[in-house]
């Protein structure tokens, strides 16, 4: 068995990320809420327009799951455009290619830092019984004007596949130096990004212009303060205002990811497993390692997330000949019912306030072109077109059928979670270092985890969003929600949302 080192990704680990710690000015045009893909690129975009833009971020640039992505940039989603069909895929693909266009011209003045490269992107499948479905995509990929996609039955990869869908001449990047880069451009338009302040509310204020409520500083000893912005963008992956019930329609899935060098030359394009959902790609620049990706489950469910690294590990030694795992990292994106963002309106009626959220797995290319979108759309220039496929309002019988679904998905975590707690009641002596468990005391259900020093930390379980109990994630050292995939620290504060408060301290 492969060795694991402690889990942080490859982007983070070889790229110094520089401080840009600040306060949100008093007021701005635009004020953009997160600093990951679809907030800076909306950020760049506006700024370039000439408006006062001021990126808000929680943490640091790139510390959500765009610095925690593999990065391959492409149009081709899996099997996606035979589901979406006629019209609607159309209008996908046109998103899709414009976005690509965009990051290519961008990183074509910055190539070498952002580690753009043009690959030819994959997807196959290893059962034969599979090979009409990929026809099938292969076909509406071509109807929605991604001509030059192709069929195969053989791929240049170390195992046999039943057929592959190829769609050439896509791309692959560094995503924490694509963040930069974007962030440098927000500056050098007059743009301001700040690190270190959240984002708590925001409020209808004077003349049409919406109230901010930032807090700077440590939990324990923020500061807040009230800003006013003319537009404000709501880009936190998950959004943080719960007034339009995203919850209730976002899905969530887990993808983990190892990384390094492998037996002979690597596979030089970006490959996704259409039944599986094994990805690989390798790193910029690289001919002899690979970045694996693979385990998808729902945040919070799998909760020996050791086990699962240990697994993906094991499938790409076999697989692809992984001889060491130099990085490893994991992190969850949001799943839309019908696979398509949304980009546009917090609510039917807001003027002014924006969201972009639901990239499904393909955030490079939909995060940018949830940018291009907002920019349009705030500056009046949109496609009506491509408006109404991305709106967040929109009602179809599969996205109605997927919210109902995930309710009751989680409403079945929110009970065997309590009836979990209530049954597993055991006194905290028995956790050994560096383990977690929930245990019930009297009625509360407290996270309970012992430091590697024996120093035991206690906060409640129950997850401040809507209250599921929470679950131990032994990889990454976290309590993870199964319901809505809220995420904590050991000392409960949110690392993921849709919860913005913290574990409330348990005392004994
Ligand atoms: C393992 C994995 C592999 C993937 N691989 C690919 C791939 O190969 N290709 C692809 O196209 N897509 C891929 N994706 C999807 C893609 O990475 C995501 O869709 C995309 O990065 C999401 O970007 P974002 O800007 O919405 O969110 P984020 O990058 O998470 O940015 C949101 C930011 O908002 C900040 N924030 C949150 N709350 C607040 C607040 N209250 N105040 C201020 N700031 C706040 C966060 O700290 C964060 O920095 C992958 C996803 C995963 C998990
Ligand atoms: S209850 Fe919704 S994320 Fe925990």
């Amino acid at each position: 068995m492969l060795d694991l080192p402690t889990p942080e990704s490859l982007w983070h680990s070889d790229t110094e990320t520089p401080d840009r710690q600040g306060q949100a000015p008093p007021h701005s045009d635009v004020l953009v809420v997160g600093a990951g893909i679809a907030g800076l690129t909306t950020a760049c975009l506006l700024a370039r327009a000439g408006r006062g833009v001021t990126v808000v971020e929680s943490r640091h640039v790139g510390a959500g799951v765009t610095g925690n992505t593999t990065a391959k940039v492409t149009a081709q989603h899996g099997l996606h455009y035979a589901a979406l069909g006629g019209e609607r895929a159309m209008r996908y693909a046109e998103a899709q290619v414009r976005a690509l266009d965009w990051v290519a011209q961008g990183a074509g003045s910055a190539t070498d830092a952002c580690g753009f490269e043009r690959r030819d992107s994959f997807v196959y499948t290893t059962r034969a019984d599979r090979r009409d479905d990929l026809a099938r995509e292969a076909e509406a990929m071509q109807l929605a004007g991604l001509t030059d996609t192709e069929l195969l039955d053989d791929l240049d990869l170390p195992f046999d596949v039943a057929a592959a869908v190829r769609l050439p001449d896509q791309a692959q990047f560094h995503p924490q130096r694509w963040l930069l880069h974007l962030a440098e451009q927000v500056e050098a338009a007059g743009g301001q990004v700040l690190e270190g302040v959240a984002v708590l509310n925001v409020h209808d204020g004077h003349n049409g212009h919406l109230l901010v409520d930032t807090a700077t500083g440590s939990a324990a000893a923020s500061e807040v303060r009230s800003v006013s912005a003319e537009h404000v963008v709501v880009a936190t992956h998950y959004p943080i205002l719960d007034r339009a019930l995203f919850f209730t329609r976002l899905g969530q899935t887990r993808d983990l990811v190892v990384s390094g060098p492998v037996q002979g030359t690597a596979p030089r394009g970006v490959y996704l497993d259409a039944d599986a959902g094994y990805s690989l790609r390798t790193p910029p620049g690289a001919t002899d390692r690979l970045i694996i990706g693979g385990g998808q489950h729902a945040p919070g469910t799998r909760p020996d997330q050791e086990r699962c690294f240990a697994e993906l590990a094991e499938w790409a030694q076999d697989q692809v000949g992984l001889r060491e795992v130099s990085h490893r990292w994991a992190a969850h994106d949001l799943t839309t019912p019908d696979g398509v963002p949304y980009v546009g309106r917090y609510l039917p009626g807001s003027s002014n306030l924006w969201v972009a959220t639901g990239f499904n797995l393909w955030g490079m290319t939909n995060g940018t072109a949830a940018g291009l979108l907002l920019h349009d759309l705030i500056t009046d220039q949109a496609d009506p077109a491509q408006a109404d496929l991305m709106s967040p309002s929109r009602v179809s019988a599969d996205v109605v059928t997927g919210a109902v679904r995930d309710q009751v998905k989680a409403g079945s975590h929110l009970v065997s979670g309590l009836a979990r707690a209530v049954t597993s009641g055991d006194d905290a002596a028995d956790l050994a270092d560096g383990e977690g468990r929930v245990r019930h005391v009297g009625t509360r259900a407290v996270a309970s985890y012992r430091d590697e020093d024996g120093l035991l930390h206690e906060v409640s379980a129950n997850c401040t969003h809507l209250g599921c109990v929470v679950q131990f994630n032994n990889a990454e050292r976290t309590w993870d929600c199964p319901c809505h995939g809220s995420r904590f620290s050991i000392n409960g504060n949110v690392l993921n949302g849709p919860a913005t408060d913290p574990l409330e301290p348990f005392e004994p």
